[in-house]
């Protein structure tokens, strides 16, 4: 699944022909999910395959009130996983400063320099256990903007897991882009992997668009893709799952990408 992803992102760019005056941008996510494409796009930079040179990125979210340097924060997340490896212009980088004095103009800025930036090209995503996509949670507004979110007990629990196991150490708010944010985008790209994320997929793509199920969104978008493994599919229909394998093997999407670089 992260090979295909990464090939497939790496081939965006390298496509787009990105250059100072036009930057490609990229919207991109924290989580396990994505771990495994990070490492591809730093081996295919590394290999000289794929610059970032004028790649611009913004990232989904933040925590609140967690220190930029704390190890669990998502602005260490991507230095440590990603940023750090690759040949990207600091400059270029944009995460939510979840200690902004002022959190609700952070959160109107970055919709700003979204915008100054020409929008964004592809955002890349994971989904929350609950469907949630950046901090979306449920019941999330399918139109919301980059605000301050309350992180519901489920995602609490969920990242409790990168905080000594320890729920209360969870921060208990986050800035994050909106649904609306990431519909914007030209494309989205969805990671979805593991036996965990199944009831979210097939919410997700079989039952119809719902604030309950953020990431139901995406079937309202004009290019969206879902990338996933075999176990995410566990709860869908065997014919949904069936139509996809077919589509897969006529348009042969799937070697089309994995052996691309
Ligand atoms: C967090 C992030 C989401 C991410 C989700 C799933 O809630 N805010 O952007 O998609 O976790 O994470 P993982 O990929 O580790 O399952």
């Amino acid at each position: 699944m992260s090979v295909w992803a990464a090939n497939y992102v790496a081939k965006r760019i390298i496509d787009a022909n990105p250059t100072p005056e036009k930057p490609f941008v990229l919207g991109c996510p924290t989580g396990s999910s994505p771990l495994g494409l990070y490492q591809h796009l730093v081996k295919l930079n590394k290999k000289g395959v794929l610059s970032f040179q004028n790649v611009i990125t913004f990232n989904m979210d933040e925590y609140v009130n967690l220190d930029v340097n704390h190890p669990e924060s998502y602005h260490s997340f991507m230095w440590n996983n990603f940023f750090n490896h690759i040949d990207i212009k600091k400059e270029n980088v944009h995460i939510l400063d979840g200690n902004a004095p002022d959190l609700l103009a952070e959160c109107a800025h970055y919709e700003e320099m979204i915008k100054e930036a020409g929008g964004i090209d592809l955002f890349m995503g994971g989904i929350g256990p609950d469907g949630h996509i950046a901090f979306n949670e449920p019941g999330s507004s399918l139109a919301s903007r980059t605000r301050i979110k309350t992180l519901t007990t489920d995602t609490l629990l969920a990242n409790s897991r990168f905080f000594d196991n320890d729920m209360n150490k969870v921060p208990k708010q986050a800035l994050t882009v909106g649904v609306g944010t990431v519909m914007d985008a030209r494309e989205v790209l969805i990671l979805c992997n593991g036996p965990k994320k199944a009831r979210a997929l097939h919410h997700m793509i079989e039952n119809g668009v719902s604030h309950m199920w953020t990431a139901s969104m995406l079937q309202m978008h004009p290019h969206g893709t879902v990338c996933c493994d075999e176990e995410a599919c566990a709860e869908l229909k065997i014919s949904t799952y069936n139509y996809f394998k077919d589509k897969q093997r006529i348009e042969k999407t799937i070697e089309q990408y994995n052996n691309l670089y």
